[in-house]
């Protein structure tokens, strides 16, 4: 299993910081934002990283993970990022998060793949088991929320089968966000590539995962535990604050 990183975008709703860094290097309570979704997939085992970022300000994402692995040799100690690989391309222009799978392609090669969004903020639950259990298909993950016309949005049947995924709907069918966690077999390059721009521009994640919903190879999870995207000032100062408040009671990320 490869993991990606997506990293881009242009953060429009965090200006004007973020007319002078990226979104994902700002800090989240202690460490820069990027930290909380290679931690996860880390502790879901996965060592082989791409970390896919927009052109301006993609050196410092290099200088960071570098050093802080350049650090973590020169104490001899096996932190957080000890023993993962990193790769790091740019995607010249935001167009979309399924453009993840074609610019990975080659890094992607014949193996599946698990991509996190670089301002998703997962707490309390641990991926790894339906990560490393994962056989083929895809595989997504979905929390209530209460502004789902935000997010992909997830329909269930009363077993809790996936049965529709609409993207930012004005009328959702449900309180199912789809999160920024997705798990796919080695189709997903070739799916990805046969995408057609949304209204919006972009090749969307959502197209993707409805062509594995209509081949009955979606597997949509709930999980505990907390999620932020914290691409929002307000989003952004609440998971701050819950994770100030965690790491006070002694929880360590
Ligand atoms: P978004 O939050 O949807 O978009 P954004 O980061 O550009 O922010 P805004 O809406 O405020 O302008 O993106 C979710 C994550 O995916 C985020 O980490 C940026 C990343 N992303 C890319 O790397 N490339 C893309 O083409 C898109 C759309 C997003």
């Amino acid at each position: 299993m490869k993991g990606i990183v997506l990293a881009g975008g242009s953060a429009t709703r965090l200006r004007p910081v973020t007319y002078i860094t990226s979104k994902q290097l700002l800090l989240v309570y202690d460490k820069p934002m990027v930290y909380y979704p290679i931690k996860t997939l880390v502790k879901a085992g996965i060592k082989d990283i791409l970390v896919i970022v927009a052109p301006t300000f993609s050196g410092s994402f290099v200088n960071l993970l570098s050093m802080e692995q350049q650090k973590e040799k020169e104490n001899g100690q096996c932190g957080d990022f000890c023993g993962v690989d990193f790769t790091f391309k740019i995607q010249l222009s935001p167009r979309g998060l399924s453009d993840a799978f074609i610019i990975g392609e080659d890094f992607i090669g014949d193996d599946d793949v698990t991509m996190i969004l670089g301002d998703n903020i997962f707490l309390g639950h641990d991926f790894s088991k339906e990560i490393q259990n994962f056989k083929s298909g895809a595989m997504v993950f979905a929390k209530e929320v209460p502004d789902p016309e935000r997010f992909g949005v997830v329909e269930f049947d009363k077993n809790m089968k996936a049965v529709s995924i609409e993207e930012k709907p004005k009328k959702p069918k449900s309180n199912y966000a789809v999160v920024g966690l997705y798990t796919y077999d080695n189709k997903v390059v070739k799916h990805a590539k046969s995408l057609k721009p949304s209204s919006r521009g972009e090749i969307e994640i959502t197209d993707l995962n409805n062509i594995y919903l209509k081949e009955n190879k979606l597997k949509v999870n709930t999980f505990d535990g907390t999620w932020a995207d914290a691409g929002t000032f307000d989003s952004l100062n609440d998971i701050q604050n819950e994770i100030r408040a965690r790491k006070s009671k002694g929880e360590v990320f």
